[in-house]
């Protein structure tokens, strides 16, 4: 019953769809286990660049099952908007699930994204304001709608939906002097959605339960990060899901003896988008030049990300959270031609050394990171598909982020495609 989880190690970002691209043409099945379309996976291969937000980043091989599990918020509009820019490209979605228990993003879930930011104030989280957390909050105070729900208009649903409004509009007019939605307009998208969605909605628990016990390999496609987990993360500037490995149980319904791989993808250095500490991000001239060097621009958003170097203190504390069982290294070749290259090995605040990634905020804030310099490589690591190819002292580095985050690189990314990628051991047996 082979399951392997792919999970960010750091902010979000770090080539998880890349990765998952490559990794599922020896897989059977990729499954979505938590966020929603907060999410921009990009893809690069012969059928050309994609950038997903639900759909699997499987899904450019043919024969390979996508699943939209539980634990994942679905934006219907997204999700079939999604769905038929893949079908004009040429993309086959006809084996793409989505789970009944699925919670749904609804427009009021946006707009009190938007409210609540603006609320925040200068203490704004920067969220990708796609209603993410307001749908979440429905999920556990029990007032969601769930995709199964979406098929059972004549029912249940038209009072549902009305009570889910009459309340909304309280908190959207009284608390933020918002505009009211409307219930019968939103009953309507439900209508429409529900028929569009009603051929993929399954028991997805039970198809992937089935899968693994048939013996398939099932990839588990991690959303954001780590350090945006809501236990987990840099508290409050996180998701308002578990992206780390807890997140991929609770999320699909899924036997934890299952898993027999989990794979932490780190960039080679750090980015961030959105509010929160990040102790080695870089300003000033040196943060634009790699910015501008690595394209480091949102797949969701178009927002500039925050870049920094490699912080081995809080990639130590995600192998520890996830239990990764190997490195997945991306971005190798932005770092190529760099004099040299540094990697923070311990933060020092408050005249103390710590090296552990703290849970109080405002102290990681204060964390000033103590940096190991080592030297660069002019000789380029981009595209390179094989170990023996990367400069000694690329590999050198990547020896001594192995050593300090306590676990192997299992792959090297070299480039955004599919085939710039360095398999150092194989994962999928
Ligand atoms: P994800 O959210 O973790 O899937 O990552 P994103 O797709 O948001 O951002 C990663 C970016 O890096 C995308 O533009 C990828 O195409 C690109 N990428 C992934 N791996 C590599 C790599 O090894 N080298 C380079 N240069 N780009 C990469
Ligand atoms: P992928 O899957 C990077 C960040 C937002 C914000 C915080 C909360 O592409 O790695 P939210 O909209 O989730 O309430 O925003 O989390 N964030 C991400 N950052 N990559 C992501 O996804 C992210 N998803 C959310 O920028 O700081
Ligand atoms: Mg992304």
């Amino acid at each position: 019953m082979p399951a392997y989880a792919v999970i960010g190690g750091q902010w979000g970002d770090e080539g998880k769809g890349k990765v998952i691209d490559y990794l599922a043409g020896q897989s059977d099945c990729v499954v979505r286990y938590a966020g929603g379309n907060n999410a921009g996976h990009t893809v690069v291969n012969e059928r050309g660049e994609f950038q997903l937000h639900l759909v699997p980043s499987g899904i450019c091989w043919p024969g390979v099952t996508g699943i939209i599990g539980n634990g994942v918020v679905v934006n219907p509009h997204v999700l079939l908007g999604e769905i038929s820019g893949l079908e004009e490209r040429g993309i086959d979605t006809s084996r793409l699930f989505v789970s009944d228990r699925a919670h749904v993003i609804m427009p009021y879930h946006i707009l009190l994204d938007e409210l609540q930011e603006q609320a925040r104030g200068s203490g704004a989280i920067g969220t990708t304001g796609q209603g993410i957390g307001p749908a979440y909050i429905d999920k556990v105070s029990r007032d969601g709608i769930r995709v199964g729900d979406l098929l059972d208009t004549a029912e249940q649903l038209p009072d549902r939906v009305q009570a889910a409004v009459d309340m909304k509009n309280r908190v959207i007019t009284g608390v933020y002097g918002g505009e009211p939605v409307d219930a019968d307009e939103i009953l309507e998208l439900c209508r429409q959605w529900g028929e569009q969605l009603r051929p993929m909605v399954r028991p997805t628990e039970q198809m992937v339960q089935d899968l693994l016990e048939q013996g398939k390999r099932v990839l588990l496609e991690g959303a954001q990060g780590t350090l945006l987990d809501v236990d987990h993360g840099s508290y409050p500037f996180v998701t308002s899901s578990s992206p780390s490995i807890g997140g991929a149980i609770t999320g699909l319904g899924l036997d934890p003896r299952s898993i027999k791989g989990v794979l932490g993808v780190f960039k080679a250095y750090s980015t961030r988008v959105g509010g929160g500490p990040m102790p080695t991000e870089m300003h000033g001239q040196a943060g634009e030049d790699l910015r501008e060097k690595a394209h480091e621009y949102g797949t969701t958003t178009g927002r500039a990300r925050r870049v920094g170097w490699f912080d081995a203190v809080a990639a130590r504390y995600s192998r520890q959270i996830n239990g990764f069982t190997g490195i997945v290294l991306t971005r190798l070749d932005i770092l190529d031609g760099m004099p040299d290259v540094k990697i923070c090995v311990g933060y020092r605040a408050d005249g103390k050394d710590l090296d552990r990634f703290p849970a109080n905020t405002t102290l990681l804030e204060r964390c000033e990171p103590v940096y190991e310099k080592m030297p660069g490589w002019m000789e380029p690591t981009a595209s390179a598909t094989r170990a023996e190819q990367l400069p000694a002292n690329a590999l050198a580095y990547v020896k001594r982020i192995e050593s300090l985050v306590g676990c192997d690189a299992q792959i090297i990314s070299t480039g955004p495609s599919r085939e710039e990628t360095i398999a150092i051991e194989q994962i999928i047996r």
